[in-house]
């Protein structure tokens, strides 16, 4: 399908079932659709975010907690390499033979996932983090990801942030879908904000979900490999043949905090942004953390 029978959200965004996809990608809506048909195995474990959520940081505890129960697994791959990306066609192919267990990342809503997850009840690690920083960030990332439009201004991307006419569209619809299939998944949640607050525990929290029975020091040394100091100079972690083949302009690893939207906001955006997450949130159980006091 040529980008003339596309519904165009801009440019740059074609809509397909309620998500917004990359006309510059090579992923059609034939090729969405097949994903339902994907092969799965009960081994398999999904990591699922809405887009600048914390993946590359889940995508390293993942790849050291299956490395650390299962020796040799990860060899000399990059993370990018272990965790391809579903809906990703950048990467390695994402349904070539790895060894089990498989990750796999994506950014898809419930609706578009192979089938055989919800069918095998495979396991689903959700990383949310609160949407002011997701807009933040990324408004950050598409002044870096070349497949993405530059903003042409911070007004302009704030709006269309809330207005879901970004990149995989709307944030709350991604967190509030996830939500409401979560009884026919098994899903295991995941705050950004609470691995900032204490990464030692989101991972061992991890490993029971998993089923990983991880030494004291095997979980350490997640941990350390972990945080972003490490990853900043981690090349397997942090995207940096992306940034080296100029495929991303800038590092992936920015700032790693909570509350950089207080640096970028004005009063009136906030107060509009408070506005709009009320309308759509206020009967969604679970509650962000839009700052960590120091
Ligand atoms: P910022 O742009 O706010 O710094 P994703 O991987 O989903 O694209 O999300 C990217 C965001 O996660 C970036 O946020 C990045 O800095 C942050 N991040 C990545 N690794 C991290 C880590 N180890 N600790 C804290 N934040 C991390």
């Amino acid at each position: 399908m040529d980008s003339n029978s596309l519904d165009l959200v801009s440019p740059y965004l074609f809509k397909y079932k309620k998500t917004n996809f990359l006309v510059k990608d090579k992923l059609r809506p034939t090729d969405i659709d097949a994903l339902k048909h994907v092969e799965t195995r009960p081994t398999d474990i999904f990591l699922i975010t809405y887009p600048k959520s914390g993946t590359t940081w889940m995508q390293q505890v993942l790849v050291q907690v299956i490395n650390a129960a299962h020796p040799e697994w990860a060899g000399d791959a990059s993370n990018r390499a272990l965790v391809p990306r579903l809906e990703g066609r950048t990467v390695d192919d994402p349904f070539r033979e790895r060894p089990d267990p498989r990750i796999f990342g994506s950014h898809l809503p419930p609706d578009l996932l192979p089938k055989g997850v919800k069918d095998k009840q495979i396991k689903v690690v959700y990383v949310w983090r609160n949407p002011k920083d997701v807009l933040v960030s990324f408004y950050h990332f598409a002044h870096s990801w070349v497949l993405l439009e530059t903003p042409h201004s911070f007004e302009d991307f704030f709006q269309r942030f809330l207005d879901g006419n970004v990149y995989m569209g709307s944030w709350f619809d991604h967190v509030r879908e996830y939500h409401k299939a979560k009884d026919q998944l098994d899903i295991h949640y995941v705050q950004y904000e609470n691995m900032l607050k204490d990464l030692r525990g989101e991972v061992v929290k991890l490993c029971a979900f998993l089923g990983k029975d991880l030494t004291d020091e095997a979980i350490d040394h997640v941990v350390e490999m972990s945080t972003f100091e490490n990853m900043k100079t981690d090349p397997k972690a942090n995207y940096k043949d992306l940034t080296e083949s100029n495929r991303y302009i800038k590092q992936t690893m920015r700032k790693g905090i909570t509350g950089d939207w207080k640096n970028v906001f004005t009063m009136a955006q906030n107060e509009l942004f408070d506005k709009v997450f009320k309308e759509k949130m206020s009967d969604f159980p679970l509650t962000c953390t839009w700052e960590i006091k120091q």
